[in-house]
């Protein structure tokens, strides 16, 4: 008999960003004329570094000719790149990782959904709340959560509440849990954990035999001092922790897809390697992220690379400090935007529930940004603004939102 994975009609129709856009179609059709400013959903908006389109025009030349065309990749990707980023996103830093511990792919949102798959049903889970929805959901169609409860939560997760009292940084579990999420600088809040504060959850992890899955998409964020740009700075990492990167947010490769993901040559359950595992998975069900996009990550870590996405990324937290500065000069309650992209905002009195805020938002600002409650119930009465967009649209955002 035929039966489908029951666990998807445990989900809401549409994934958050899918039901903002919905939204925002909905009143388009009202109002055509309207001029939005979008400060949903993270996606760039400068143009990718010139090294980089520079670097994948020759790619793409090199697919033009019988003696330079790349067929099939390397399932795990290819060493000009693994090794480039073995010696400038750790080796440089001082951090001990191999070429054989990277597996390059298409983005870190696949990676952070597809690694359940390493793990067994019964695993009890650790996720923050508020949280980027992509690492619930993929457990929940799974199998490796309970039901929905009354409130909005899974049963089988332990959430960590990230709250006002806590600064919306996550607490470390009261229980054991096996298997924790992190998100660093924190998609949805902006918030990040000093080298200490990262080091507890290390300790944690190796006192209980727990894995930390580490997103670290917003790592070309940080720029203070005592904040981590790697898990692998703190000792004890490479026994416990899995890393996930992206060159989305970094490069402006939300288009072109390409990331990585470390997974510790020392990092086992028992016998078993958990790098051996996640390399017979993609090698199963991967065939390698586009020898295109890899040539183009590549470009940014020569000299010239490095310059662009540097000022890519000054731009961007630049916007993030005019919407983190017009709110606070308000009197606003404010988190994020300083090592991050992101700026979390409590919506006013007026509107207390973040839906109502953004359906305000949209129809009498025609400013477009994300409901906290969309990222769970702790961020209920918050907002998610992104600073992607252009200075010129972020300026006249905060003017059209504080006037
Ligand atoms: C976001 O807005 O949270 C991100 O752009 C979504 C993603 O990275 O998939």
């Amino acid at each position: 008999m035929k039966e489908i994975n029951t666990h998807f009609q445990k989900l809401q129709d549409s994934y958050l960003f899918a039901e903002v856009n919905h939204r925002v179609q909905a009143y388009l059709r009202e109002q055509p004329d309207a001029r939005l400013i979008r400060m949903g959903i993270g996606d760039v908006t400068l143009p990718l570094p010139k090294s980089v389109i520079e670097a994948m025009h020759r790619a793409v030349d090199d697919e033009a000719k019988a003696q330079t065309l790349r067929g099939y990749g390397p399932e795990q990707g290819y060493d000009f790149l693994r090794e480039a980023i073995e010696e400038h996103d750790y080796r440089a830093r001082g951090i001990d990782i191999s070429k054989d511990e990277v597996f390059i792919s298409d983005g870190a949102k696949s990676d952070t959904a597809n690694i359940v798959d390493l793990f067994s049903n019964d695993v009890r889970l650790a996720i923050t709340d508020p949280v980027y929805p992509v690492y619930v959901d993929s457990n929940v169609l799974a199998g490796r959560t309970g039901e929905l409860m009354d409130d909005g939560r899974w049963s089988g997760i332990s959430y960590l509440d990230c709250n006002r009292e806590n600064g919306f940084v996550p607490t470390l579990p009261s229980e054991h849990v096996d298997v924790i999420y992190l998100c660093l600088p924190n998609n949805p809040t902006g918030t990040t954990l000093t080298r200490d504060q990262l080091q507890q959850w290390v300790d944690y992890a190796q006192a209980e035999d727990a894995i930390i899955l580490y997103d670290g998409a917003y790592e070309a964020f940080v720029r203070e001092e005592d904040v981590p740009r790697s898990i692998y700075e703190l000792k004890g990492a490479k026994q416990c922790a899995i890393e996930f990167r992206s060159y989305s947010k970094t490069a402006g490769f939300t288009g072109v897809r390409c990331g990585y993901t470390v997974v510790p040559k020392d990092l086992q359950v028992g016998s078993a390697s958990l790098n051996a595992m996640w390399r017979r998975r993609q090698t199963t069900k991967f065939n390698g992220a586009s020898y295109i996009s890899q040539r183009g990550a590549a470009a940014i870590y020569t000299e010239e690379g490095k310059k662009e996405v540097r000022q890519n990324i000054d731009y961007y937290l630049h916007n993030a400090g005019v919407i983190r500065d017009a709110f606070l000069k308000v009197g606003y309650e404010v988190f994020g935007g300083i090592n991050s992209p992101y700026v979390w905002v409590k919506t006013p009195d007026a509107y207390p529930q973040s839906w109502d805020f953004f359906e305000y938002l949209l129809r009498e600002k025609q400013v477009i940004g994300t409901p906290g409650v969309g990222f769970g119930q702790q961020g209920e009465g918050y907002f998610r603004f992104s600073a992607f967009g252009s200075t010129e649209d972020t300026r006249e955002a905060m003017e059209r939102m504080l006037k």
